[in-house]
Formats: C-alpha cells, sequence, structure tokens
C-alpha cells in the first residue's frame, strides 16, 4: 500500500515510517511532486485535515492522509485552538503565541488545556478520522528549551515537568499527535493484513 502524508514536515513523515515498518510505504509531497502551499481555511481542525488530505488525493490521485493539531486552553474559551500557529499574528513566532497566552491567563485561576490532533485519511476515496489528545495545563511561566511551539508552557497531567523538558521518547509516547497516528497505524495494519507489517 502506498499512502502520501499531505505535509511538509519531513519528521512527521520519518516518525510515521519508523512506526508503519515495509508494508506501507509513506510518501511525501517532494516524493510526489507536489511543492503547493495546501489549502487550510476551515475553522475546524477536523476540516482543515480533511482540506488538506483531500485536496492532495484529488489533485494527484492517491491515498493521502494529513495531520492538524491545535492548543486548547479552556478559560479561553477554547483558543488558539485551530489558529494556534498563528496566534499572535499571521507572521508570529512561537514565543510570541506563548507571550500572548501567558498573559491572557494572568490572574485566572483556571489554567486547564488540552492538545488535540485530527488525522484525516482518504483511503480508496473514503474518509477516516482519528484523534489523539492529551490534557494538560498552562504553566505561569516557559520553561525547558527543548520541542516545539507551545511545549515550553504545556504541562501534561501527572508530570511535574512540560513538554518542552521531556525527551523526545516521553513526549512522543503521551503525545496527542503521538496518540493520533497510532489510531492510524492501528487502522492501517487491519486494512493491510497480508502486508509485512
Ligand atoms: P500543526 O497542525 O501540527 O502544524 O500544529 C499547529 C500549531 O500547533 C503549531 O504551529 C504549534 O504552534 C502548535 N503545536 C502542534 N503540536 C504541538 C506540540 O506537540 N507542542 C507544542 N505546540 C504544538
Amino acid at each position: 500500500m502506498k499512502l502520501v502524508f499531505a505535509t511538509n514536515n519531513q519528521n512527521k513523515v520519518n516518525e510515521i515510517k519508523s512506526l508503519l515498518g515495509e508494508g506501507v510505504e509513506i510518501l511525501s509531497l517532494k516524493d510526489i511532486g507536489c511543492n503547493e502551499e495546501l489549502p487550510e481555511t476551515q475553522e475546524t481542525l477536523e476540516g482543515n485535515a480533511l482540506q488538506k488530505a483531500r485536496y492532495v488525493a484529488d489533485n494527484y490521485n492517491v491515498n493521502c492522509f494529513a495531520d492538524d493539531t491545535g492548543l486548547e486552553v479552556a478559560s479561553l474559551n477554547g483558543a488558539p485552538g485551530v489558529y494556534s500557529a498563528r496566534y499572535a499574528g499571521e507572521q508570529c513566532a512561537a514565543e510570541d503565541n506563548m507571550t500572548k497566552i501567558l498573559s491572557e491567563l494572568d490572574g485566572k485561576q483556571n489554567r486547564e488545556s488540552k492538545f488535540r490532533t485530527i488525522v484525516a485519511l482518504i483511503l480508496n476515496d473514503e474518509e477516516h478520522f482519528f484523534e489523539g489528545r492529551i490534557e494538560g495545563s498552562i504553566t505561569h511561566s516557559k520553561s525547558g528549551s527543548d520541542g516545539f511551539g507551545y511545549d515550553p508552557i504545556f504541562q501534561p497531567n501527572g508530570f511535574d515537568i512540560t513538554f518542552s523538558e521531556m525527551s523526545m521518547a516521553e513526549k512522543n509516547a503521551i503525545s496527542h499527535r503521538g496518540k493520533a497516528v497510532a489510531k492510524l497505524v492501528a487502522f492501517l495494519k487491519e486494512e493491510s493484513p497480508n502486508s509485512s507489517l
């Protein structure tokens, strides 16, 4: 089975390749000659993941999946959510996004939040969705220097360190994306029982 991962993030491609073994061949956008910016104009994670996967499936005639992730902060009514990448403005850096959240939560008791990832898969023109989530809280200041995005201010429940202070393996084992990808991998293994997975 050949499957395109509709992302420009090579780290994500490598991660899923290592999880799937040889039964499923994962191709990147580059592998299929797609250098376009994929449309991502929906107002939900599900909508965006599906929009990206659908665009590639339809225009390149392939089976394909895409992911979309958001940080949802309870006392900000679920913001930044689908706008997580550009919360502090179109060209903003991760630092700006974190600073904005910390100042919006200043003085607020409830710091509950969660990361949610949706993977949308289009396989033989059928749509499938896989969700992974991790609950936690927003810290009072940035802590740690590893990872990316909101990692320095997100502390998963049951831990006294942020995502940014964990090893990559430790984070992947409990993360939103890790869980969504694990569900996708389990589904693909069921779909291709005769493969060498
Ligand atoms: P994407 O859909 O994977 O591109 O994620 C959208 C945005 O959510 C990113 O630009 C980050 O700001 C944030 N994000 C996604 N995953 C993580 C994570 O594992 N840690 C911290 N921030 C993340």
